[in-house]
């Protein structure tokens, strides 16, 4: 499980007090980094298939609403996934159309912050590892708008609600990439986060976001891992590339930890997702498991993670730490983060750029239709 890559840290040991973990320990930690989240994945898979073949008997096609209720609620109980041919009540297909339109705005958007850097990445390799994960992350949109369409959208209708600012996209991404460790801080900690947050998607009650998860997932892992390279090479590198590594996760930690949402207590939406099992931990929960991974992975980094009071909890088994300013998510949120406009802007353009492109597709769809017409039967 990810939340445990590393196992627990001995009893008493904390972030201060153990700065040199033999280097056994560090290159066990950078082996672990994917395995586990992995591993994951390929039980979710499994999952997903043995759904598939779905024990839960059909509802008859003249079924009265409250039946088709009785069958939709048996299909969740029974772990098994809910197909876009299948009733749903309409509250679960409007907040999963929300839920995978936002994560698939936030996959296209959050080329941009990492893509700034494509031009200036410090040698060839760097840049062909990047170009690869800048380009995977727009599969990612893809793969979640059409998953998004099987519910009764169109591709149009999800990216008018996305230039329009109808919809939102992750906060994270509306932070700058000042320099070339943040890339490296955004592979490690933000797609870090991000796969901690969807390794339980993979086991959601809507199949096609399930599976498109699977697939999303296995690549996060080789965003993490590339990140989590670019800061080791940094962190034992040169003062000068381990102070730009520090800064860089200094920067980057605490909007990451927001990554998760607002704390249990505030959070909207999360009691009926889990009910549906969309969502299957809280954003607390998540959040701890993430803090939990990071602590020895910093310490492989030769970093530190850019909180005091940051101390392994012999208790709870897990570490107490900061939580991230809420009212700076809030302010990010509603559109004041430092590159909301600069974001927005830019995809407006591409859009409008992107528009010769749409038209000359759909008119060729069109020539091609009409070809097909005027074929003799
Ligand atoms: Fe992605
Ligand atoms: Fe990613």
């Amino acid at each position: 499980m990810y939340g445990n890559d590393f196992g627990p840290p001995d009893e008493g040991v904390d972030q201060v007090k153990d700065p040199d973990r033999d280097t056994a320990h560090a290159d066990a930690a950078a082996a672990a980094l994917g395995e586990g989240l992995l591993g994951e994945v390929a039980a979710a898979e499994a999952a997903l298939a043995e759904a598939a073949g779905r024990t839960v008997g059909r509802a008859a096609a003249d079924a009265d609403e409250a039946a088709l209720q009785a069958y939709f609620d048996a299909v969740i109980a029974a772990d098994q996934k809910i197909e876009p041919r299948d009733w749903m009540p309409e509250k679960y297909r409007r907040t999963l159309i929300r839920q995978i339109a936002q994560h698939a705005h936030s996959e296209i958007i959050g080329m941009q912050p990492e893509g700034n850097w494509i031009s200036r990445a410090p040698s060839l390799q760097r840049k062909a590892i990047l170009l690869a994960k800048v380009q995977d992350e727009a599969g990612h949109g893809l793969y979640l708008y059409a998953a998004a369409e099987t519910l009764g959208i169109t591709r149009e209708e999800l990216v008018e609600m996305l230039v329009s600012g109808r919809q939102k996209y992750s906060s994270i991404f509306n932070y700058p990439t000042l320099t070339w460790a943040d890339v490296g801080a955004v592979g490690w900690l933000v797609d870090g986060a991000a796969i901690v947050n969807q390794v339980p998607l993979c086991r959601c009650s809507y199949g096609p976001y399930a599976r498109a998860m699977i697939r999303v997932c296995k690549e996060e892992s080789f965003h993490q891992r590339q990140g989590y390279e670019v800061l080791h090479v940094l962190g034992h590198g040169t003062p000068g590339q381990r102070a730009m590594a520090q800064d860089a996760v200094d920067r980057w930690w605490y909007p990451s930890l927001a990554m998760f949402g607002p704390p249990d207590a505030d959070s909207t939406h999360s009691a009926q997702s889990m009910a549906w099992k969309i969502k299957r931990f809280s954003n607390d929960e998540l959040r701890q498991r993430f803090v939990d991974m990071c602590v020895d992975q910093a310490r492989s980094l030769n970093l530190t993670l850019p909180d005091p009071d940051l101390r392994w909890n012999a208790q709870r088994r897990a570490y107490d730490y900061t939580q991230p300013d809420y009212d700076e998510l809030m302010r990010v949120i509603s559109g004041d983060g430092p590159c909301n406009r600069q974001r927005m802007a830019f995809r407006r353009q591409a859009h409008a750029d992107g528009a010769w492109v749409r038209e000359a597709a759909a008119a060729y769809a069109a020539k091609r239709a009409s070809d097909r017409e005027a074929v003799p039967a």
